[in-house]
C-alpha cells in the first residue's frame, strides 16, 4: 500500500501538471467494470479524463484474449503510441487478460519496451503503487501474479453510465470448455458475498441507477463453489436467491444478467425469471454449436436436445421470453453436418440477436492441439451463412416491434444525432426517438414503434 505522503506527492504532481488518462478497453462486459475502476483509482490519484490518446499522459490498455483479433488490435495500438511517447509525458499500461499468459508478456517486454506497466487481472488494484514507482522511482513495473488472487471490495469506481451499471456478482470460470482460455487467465470461481453485491446495488439505485446488470462467466453458478465447499453460512446461496434479493431493491427498475451456462439453467432460476417482472424478459443462452458430438467435444455438457427442450421449458414458464445466442462456426473436426445442427437450432428458436465468431486458435487449451482444425476458408464461408440466416430472421422479428409499445428507460441522447434520445426495449433493441418537453436522462418512457431501421428502430413517445 502506499504512504498517504507518497498519495499526496504523487497527487500534487499529477495535479500540478494537469495530467489526463485514456483508458482502451478490449473484449467483454467484466473487462468493461474493470476499466470503470481503473477510471475510479486514476481519478482519486489526481487525473482527470482525456477526450482522446492525443491529449493523454496516461494510457491504459484493458486487454482480451477470448480471440485471436482483439491481440492484433492491441499491438497495433501500441505500436501507435509510440510516437506520442517521444513529444511528451506519457505513461502507457498495459493490462488484463492477456497479460496473464506469460508468452504475451515476454512479447510486450521485447517489442514495445517503452511500456512502463503491465498488470494483470489480479493486480488491477495495485495500478496506483505501480504509477509511484514510476513516476517515483522511474522504474519499470510488471506486476503480474497468478490466477486465482482474492476479490478485491470497495475499489473506487468511476462509471460510464448514469442509470444503467454493471456489478460483477463473480469471477473466474471452472467449466474449461475446451475452446476457452478464460479459466486459465481468470482463474477458479470466486462469487463476491452477497451483502456486498447488495450493498453496491442499494448505493447505485441511492444515487439515480435504474437499470443494472449482473456480471459473470458463469452467472448462474454464483456461489456453487462455495456451497460445494462448505463455505456458505448466508442465506443467498444462489443465484436465484441473489435475484430475488436484487429485485427487493427500491428503483432499480431493469436486471439483467450475462452470462448463465445452458447446464446450470435451473428451474429455482426459471421460476425467479417469470416471478420478478424486473428482470429482463431477454435472456442470454450461449449456444456455441447445434451439433451435439461438438458440444461434447466442447466440453459444454448438453446435447443439442437438452439445449432445445431448456428452450422450450424457458418458453413455456416465462412469458414474453426471447432470446440471444453465442454461436462459434469452425470448431476443429466440425463437418457440414454439424454446421447444418447449427442452423437447424438457429431456425427453431429464432433467436432475437446471435453473436457470431470464427473459432480462433488459442495456445493452451484443448481444441488448440487437434489437427483436425477446420481451413479458414471454410470457417468464413460458414460464417457468412449463418449471418445470411440470422440476417433474415432479424428482418422478420424486427417487422413484429412495428406499432408496439414499450417502456423505455432513456439512456442519453443518440451518438448521431444530438436531438434524439437513445434507450432499449426490454429484449435489447436501440429504440431512437424525439424528446417531449420535460422528459430526462434516467426516466422511464412509454414508447411506440415507428420504423424499422434493421438494427434500430425509430419511436415515437406516448402522452
Ligand atoms: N474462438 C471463437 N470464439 C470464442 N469464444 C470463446 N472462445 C472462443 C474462441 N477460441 C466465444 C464464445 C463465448 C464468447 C464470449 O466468445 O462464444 O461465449
Ligand atoms: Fe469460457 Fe466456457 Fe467458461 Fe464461458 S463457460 S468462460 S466459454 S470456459
Amino acid at each position: 500500500m502506499l504512504e498517504k505522503r507518497e498519495v499526496q506527492e504523487i497527487t500534487e504532481k499529477i495535479q500540478s501538471k494537469n495530467w489526463k488518462y485514456h483508458i482502451t478497453t478490449f473484449g467483454c462486459q467484466l473487462n468493461e467494470n474493470d476499466s470503470e475502476k481503473i477510471a475510479g483509482m486514476l481519478e482519486e490519484l489526481g487525473f482527470a479524463k482525456a477526450e482522446n490518446e492525443q491529449d493523454a499522459n496516461f494510457l491504459v490498455f484493458n486487454t482480451c484474449c477470448v480471440r485471436e483479433n482483439a491481440e492484433e488490435r492491441l499491438f497495433g495500438k501500441i505500436g501507435e503510441v509510440k510516437n506520442l511517447k517521444k513529444a511528451k509525458d506519457l505513461i502507457i499500461a498495459v493490462g488484463g487478460c492477456m497479460m496473464q499468459e506469460k508468452l504475451m508478456v515476454q512479447k510486450i517486454k521485447k517489442s514495445y519496451p517503452y511500456v512502463d506497466i503491465i498488470f494483470g487481472t489480479h493486480t488491477m488494484q495495485n495500478l496506483p503503487q505501480d504509477i509511484a514507482k514510476v513516476l517515483l522511482e522511474k522504474e519499470k513495473v510488471r506486476d503480474v501474479i497468478d490466477i486465482d488472487g482474492e476479490i478485491y471490495e470497495d475499489l473506487p469506481i468511476k462509471r460510464n453510465s448514469q442509470v444503467s451499471a454493471n456489478v460483477t456478482i463473480m469471477y473466474g470460470c471452472n467449466n474449461f470448455c475446451t475452446y476457452c482460455i478464460v479459466p486459465y487467465v481468470r482463474g477458479r470461481e470466486r462469487s463476491r458475498k452477497p451483502e456486498k453485491i447488495l450493498e453496491e446495488v442499494q448505493h447505485l439505485a441511492q444515487n439515480g441507477y435504474k437499470e443494472i446488470t449482473l456480471l459473470g462467466q458463469n452467472v448462474n453458478s454464483y456461489m456453487r463453489t462455495e456451497r460445494e465447499n462448505g463455505k456458505v453460512d448466508f442465506e443467498i446461496d444462489s443465484f436465484a436467491k441473489l435475484l430475488y434479493a436484487v429485485a427487493k431493491i427500491d428503483g432499480i427498475e431493469k436486471i439483467h444478467f450475462i452470462s448463465p451456462h445452458p447446464k446450470d439453467f435451473t428451474d429455482d432460476v426459471i421460476e425467479a425469471i417469470s416471478k420478478i417482472d424486473k428482470i429482463s424478459r431477454i435472456v442470454h443462452l450461449p449456444l456455441q454449436s447445434g451439433s451435439s458430438k461438438v458440444l461434447r467435444e466442447m466440453n459444454r455438457k448438453y446435447t443439442k436436445e437438452q439445449y432445445l427442450a431448456l428452450v422450450d421449458k424457458m418458453m413455456e414458464k416465462i412469458p414474453n421470453l426471447m432470446l440471444s445466442t453465442d454461436i462459434i462456426v469452425g470448431f476443429p473436426g466440425e463437418t457440414e453436418e454439424d454446421f447444418e445442427d447449427t442452423l437447424d437450432v438457429v431456425r427453431k428458436v429464432n433467436f432475437e440477436q446471435i453473436f457470431m465468431f470464427i473459432y480462433s486458435t488459442r495456445d493452451g487449451t484443448v481444441a488448440a492441439t487437434r489437427e483436425d482444425q477446420v481451413p479458414e476458408e471454410i470457417k468464413h464461408q460458414r460464417f457468412d451463412r449463418l449471418k445470411e440466416l440470422y440476417e433474415s430472421k432479424v428482418e422478420e422479428n424486427n417487422e413484429k416491434y412495428i406499432g408496439t409499445f414499450h417502456s423505455i428507460l432513456i439512456e442519453g441522447k443518440s451518438k448521431n444525432d444530438a436531438n434524439m434520445l437513445t434507450g432499449r426495449t426490454d429484449t435489447n433493441k436501440v429504440v431512437v426517438f424525439e424528446p417531449k418537453a420535460d422528459c430526462q436522462i434516467g426516466d422511464i418512457v412509454k414508447v411506440k414503434i415507428t420504423e424499422n431501421h434493421k438494427w434500430y428502430f425509430k419511436g415515437e413517445i406516448e402522452e
